[in-house]
Parts: structure tokens; sequence; C-alpha cells
């Protein structure tokens, strides 16, 4: 199951609000960076060549009944050996970025030591070839694939990792930092650390609070460290990051409702982020702070601190929260932070085929709020995207007319905010390719391009044609 099945399964069912058409085409500021996303376990196969190690999702995927299917990213879509075709297909789009991320386990196998050479030249060539054609390198460090010796060492509960990530950050930035200026540690915090270890629905499959409280710590303190290491080693790096956030919108107006959703708030979507930029903790939990359950030292609200360039936000849903505590006061077995509210994944709006709502607007009040209570930082929209399976047509065309309606409403909305003041500068859409979707193996297609797993055949769907006209024109015509 992955974070949005995960959250999806405390569902409860809505009306049926009908999606808002654009008035007039939106436009996007001059210099707007039209992009494309995607990560390195999903895509790249060739998961032992080259002296790779192993990762956490290679031993998860090759345990028998943890991915729908069975399925592994062992080939995927091959990106590995393909990449220079998939950046023809970057410039025939007029993309101007491209967010891909490295693979930990090609550049230090045991996630520890000298640099596995090959892995570094790889990504090299990935680099110089984005250069070649435009397209700007967006740098993610760390996509989910832990080097499962890592794991073995204790995970991300284990404070030393923090360290270890450092020296990794810094490598990329030493070697890397001539060509590549935009880097962001991690993708989506919040779901590693409690799906992998609160939960135990991502590798490594821990279900231990605890196990949660010092993951997500040591991971702020990465964070923080990455930043420096890497600013250490390259002047021109700008450190951002990729949070995945929902807006989260109370149930009723009452008290109790809206004081779940902020604690929800502060859990999912600011977990990460006010630790880097204020040194401190959100106020996500129904009493004090746990602090020693995370292993907080003395000190470690300065090694947190970093002042992020830019914020990176992906928008997939809304969420909306209600207090369940039935008025029962926090006792020391229920301060988890979710286990005193109900998360809903609405359905007022159509779903896509993975199941999620379509709610546009979401992305307008994320990032305004975001914009607001962070004194309007630089943003940048590092995923968006919906499930849809269409399929090639006897003439080989994909026509994703629907996933052509999302982005196009959800563009709409993102220009409104950048109209109402938000400093919104790039956006990536989720995904340059149908690829390997964690928990759902390939039963999920979220691509601008169709592949075809059984010879890696690329075909750009119509939504990728629509999108290069987009960013051709840097602008969303209504229709
Ligand atoms: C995001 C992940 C990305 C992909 C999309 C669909 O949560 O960052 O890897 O799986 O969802």
């Amino acid at each position: 199951m992955d974070r949005r099945s995960f959250l999806a399964s405390s569902l409860a069912l809505g009306g049926g609000a009908l999606l808002a058409r654009p008035a007039s085409a939106a436009r996007f500021p001059d210099g707007f960076l039209w992009g494309l996303a995607t990560a390195s376990y999903q895509v790249e196969g060739a998961w032992n060549e080259d002296g790779k190690g192993e990762s956490i999702w290679d031993r998860f995927s090759h345990t028998v009944a943890k991915v729908k299917g069975g399925a592994t990213g062992d080939i995927a879509c091959d990106q590995y050996h393909l990449y220079p075709q998939d950046i023809a297909i970057l410039k025939r789009l007029n993309q101007k970025s491209y967010r891909f991320s490295i693979a930990w386990s090609r550049i230090q196998p045991a996630g520890t030591g000298a640099p596995n050479q090959k892995g570094l030249d790889h990504y090299s060539r990935l680099v110089d070839a984005l250069l070649e054609a435009g397209i700007r390198p967006f740098c993610t460090l760390y996509h989910w694939d832990l080097p499962q010796p890592l794991e073995d060492r204790g995970g991300w509960p284990s404070r030393d990792l923090a360290g270890y990530f450092a020296d990794y950050a810094g490598i990329l930035a030493r070697n890397l930092g001539d060509r590549i200026a935009v880097w962001a540690p991690f993708n989506m915090p919040w779901s590693f650390t409690w799906l992998g270890y609160g939960v135990g629905v991502f590798p490594p499959g821990r279900a231990s609070y605890n196990d949660f409280l010092k993951a997500a710590h040591t991971v702020n303190l990465a964070q923080g460290e990455a930043f420096r290491a890497i600013k250490a080693a390259s002047s021109k790096a700008t450190v951002g990051s990729a949070y995945g956030m929902e807006p989260v919108y109370p149930k009723t107006d009452s008290a109790a409702d809206c004081a779940a959703a902020a604690r929800f708030h502060a859990f999912h979507n600011l977990y990460f982020l006010d630790p880097a930029m204020h040194g401190e903790y959100p106020k996500a939990f129904d009493g004090e702070t746990p602090y020693g359950a995370m292993g907080f030292r003395s000190g470690d609200e300065k090694i947190m601190k970093v002042p992020l360039d830019w914020l990176g936000v992906h928008y997939y849903c809304r969420l909306v929260v209600s207090d369940s505590s039935g008025g029962a006061p926090a006792s020391a077995s229920n301060r988890d932070p979710m286990s005193r509210m109900h998360v809903e994944v609405p359905n007022q709006g159509p779903r896509t085929d993975g199941g999620l709502e379509l709610w546009p607007r979401g992305i307008y009040d994320l990032v305004m709020q975001l914009s607001r209570d962070y004194n309007h930082p630089i943003i940048e929209i590092t995923e968006t995207g919906g499930s849809y399976m269409d399929s090639p047509d006897a003439n080989g065309r994909v026509a994703d007319v629907r996933r052509i309606a999302f982005y196009r409403e959800h563009l709409a909305e993102l220009a409104r905010a950048i109209a109402d003041g938000a400093k919104v500068r790039a956006y990536h859409a989720w995904s340059l390719l149908d690829n390997f979707e964690w928990g759902h193996g390939y039963t999920q297609r979220f691509g601008l391009t169709y592949v075809d797993f059984q010879n890696q055949k690329r075909t750009v769907k119509d939504s990728g044609l629509w999108y290069a006209r987009v960013a051709a024109a840097n602008r969303v015509d209504a229709d």
C-alpha cells in the first residue's frame, strides 16, 4: 500500500461537485521553468550494474508479496541505459527543468566510504547531456532508496545516518556541483519516515511510533547537515526541498475539528519544514513534543536550522480532518498525532484511475498558505500528476484527455496564485515516463510518455504534446 492508499483507507464519501473550467488563458511569468520529474528507483533499472549496491527498495521488491504483481524496479524504464532517448523527449517537449534523483547505492554501495567512480560517471554524463539540451538539472539526493547496508546498521532511526548522508551530499556536490545549482536533500520525508517506520507499508516495513520519531529526527538533522555540506562544496549551490504536502481542511468549523486539522497540517506538512526554517518542531502533538523519544539533544535546533533557498512542494490531493477524540484527553498511550483524528481523502471531485480526488483549488490554497506563513518564499512545484491508464490506440496514439484536463485545471489555479502574489518559479509534472509506482508496481501510469514495459518503447501521450505547447507558449489556454 502506498501513501495514498493508506490515507484513503480512512475514507468518507462526499457529494459530486464538478471541476470549474478556467475562464480564460492563464499566463505564466517570463522565465517560468516548465519541467518533468522522475526518481531513480522508479525509472533507472540496472539495479546491480556498475558496482551499485542493494537498496531497501531492491530488498523490499525482491521480497515476495510486498509489491503488487511481484513487480520490481530491476529494469523499470531502463533509464540507466536509455537516458539519451529520455533527454531527447524532454527537449522535444520544450522542457526547461528535469527533476531526477540520484541512487545513493550507486555512489556509495554500502552507504559509507569511498565513492564508486562508475556511479559518479553515470550521473555526470546525465547532467552533461541535460545541459547540452538546454535543460536545468534539478537533483534530489534521496528519493527513498536507502542503501540496504545502512538499514542493516539501524536505518534512519540511527542518528549516525545524518553524518553519512552529509558525506554523501558532499561527494555529490564536489563532483557535480560545478554543473548542478539546484539540490533537494529529500523527497517527501514525511512519507518515507511515517510509512516506512511508523506504519510499515514502505520499506523497511517497521511499524513503531518510536522508530518514526527517531527516524524523522535523524532526517531533520541530515537535512541541515546536507545543506551545509553542499554549500561548502559548491559556491553556486542553492538548496531547497521536495516536500509532499496536502492542504488540510477541517471537516466542520467546530473548535475540535479546527484544532485537529491544524495539528495534522503541522505533522504532515511542516514536520520537516519548520525545523529547517525555524530550528524547531511545529505544534504537531496533542501535548508536549516528545523530545526524549526522538533522541533530541541540546544543540540539535542549531543543526536542523538552515534557511532553505526555495521550497519544493508536491501537490496530489486535499485532505479533510476531523477530531475523533470525543473530548477524551490525550494520555500517554494516544499521543501519536494520528491517533485522535480522522483523515479523509474526500471525493467531491472526480477521481483519477488511481482513486485520488481531483481538487485543483487545493494547489492555490496550499501555495497561498505557504506564501503567507513563510514570508513569500520562492516556490517550485516539484510534482503534481494523476494516474490514468490510457494506452495506445490502433494508430499508436495515446489520447489521455483526462490528464490534459487535470493539468489544465491545476495550472489555472497555480496561475491564479501567482497573480495573487505567490513567488512560484517552476512546475514539474509527474512524470516524464510511466514507471514503477512503488507498492502498486506497474499498475498505475502517471507518465506524460507511455512506456511499453515489454520492449521499452516510449510514446509521448497527447498530454505530453499538450504540455509541450504550454511550455512553448508559457500559457495555458482554456480549451
Ligand atoms: C509521489 C512520489 C513519486 C510518485 C508520485 C505518484 O508521492 O514522490 O515518487 O510515486 O507520488
